[in-house]
């Protein structure tokens, strides 16, 4: 008779295989980051979006003036699954928005993009929007402020402010304000809207805030890369959608 596999075997097989496609994907996310060759008196990273270089502007002294691996996660997978998730005339909002990357990419994959973030971050967001998506793209981002739980039920009322996708990537860390994040996808979430989430894991609250998340929304995951701390997650409100509804209008 010939020997089977024991269990053990195939559970490393499969890690193994696990192990390669993150390998992999990961590999291929970041070959999109380029960095200036020549130094100069601004500090840049490079974007590669389909055949086009977006110049992304940072600065050292703020968190949200950095472009962080999540971004790029988001949008790898956005351009890469543009059939299924097609942007097109859909509102979007991106909730800390930094320097600006996922607001580029989904404005220059057609979709009416409204970018927030903290005021001291909006200035190097909004130069960074502008040069990368004048001229290029069919709607102009909006650049405004929103601090998560403050005056957003008044500043985006659900009747007028109805958005097809919530897009964010790295706003889970440790900081002081996961409740006022969680109220904030739970205000802008409505019936129809998706969430894209793309959460770099760095220390323990962060955990909890997923598991709390996953309390009010049905989650999905999307991307798993260990080799990079990140995961990327699709979800919808609990107390309105099923996940088939969601792929017929996806
Ligand atoms: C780690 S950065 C990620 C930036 C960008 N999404 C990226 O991935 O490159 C976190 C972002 O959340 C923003 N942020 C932090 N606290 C916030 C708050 N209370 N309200 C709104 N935005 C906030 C920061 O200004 C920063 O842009």
């Amino acid at each position: 008779m010939e020997a089977q596999p024991s269990k053990g075997m195939d559970d490393s097989k499969t890690e193994d295989k696990g192990a390669a496609v993150d390998a992999e994907l990961a590999k291929a996310i970041m070959a999109r980051r380029f960095s200036p060759s020549l130094i100069g008196t601004e500090t840049w990273e490079g974007y590669i979006f389909s055949d086009m270089e977006i110049r992304i502007k940072e600065s050292t002294d703020l968190y949200g003036a950095v472009l962080w691996p999540s971004a790029i996660v988001l949008c790898h997978f956005l351009e890469t699954n543009r059939d299924k998730y097609n942007l097109i005339d859909k509102n979007v909002i991106e909730l800390g928005a930094g320097t600006g990357l996922v607001t580029i990419v989904s404005s220059l994959l057609g979709a009416k993009v409204t970018s927030t973030d903290l005021p001291d971050v909006l200035g190097n967001l909004q130069y960074n929007v502008l040069r990368n998506t004048k001229d290029r793209c069919k709607y102009i981002p909006l650049v405004t402020e929103l601090i998560w739980g403050q005056e957003v039920h008044q500043r985006f009322p659900r009747a007028t402010h109805c958005f097809d996708y919530i897009l964010a990537a790295d706003v889970v860390y440790a900081h002081p304000y996961l409740k006022e994040l969680m109220d904030t996808f739970d205000h802008l979430c409505q019936e129809n809207t998706q969430i894209l989430w793309a959460m770099r894991f760095r220390l323990d609250p962060e955990n909890s805030f997923v598991d709390r998340f996953r309390q009010h929304f049905h989650v999905e995951e999307l991307y798993d890369l260990p080799s990079l701390s990140i995961k990327l997650y699709r979800a919808w409100r609990k107390d309105k959608w099923t996940k088939d509804q969601i792929e017929a209008a996806a």
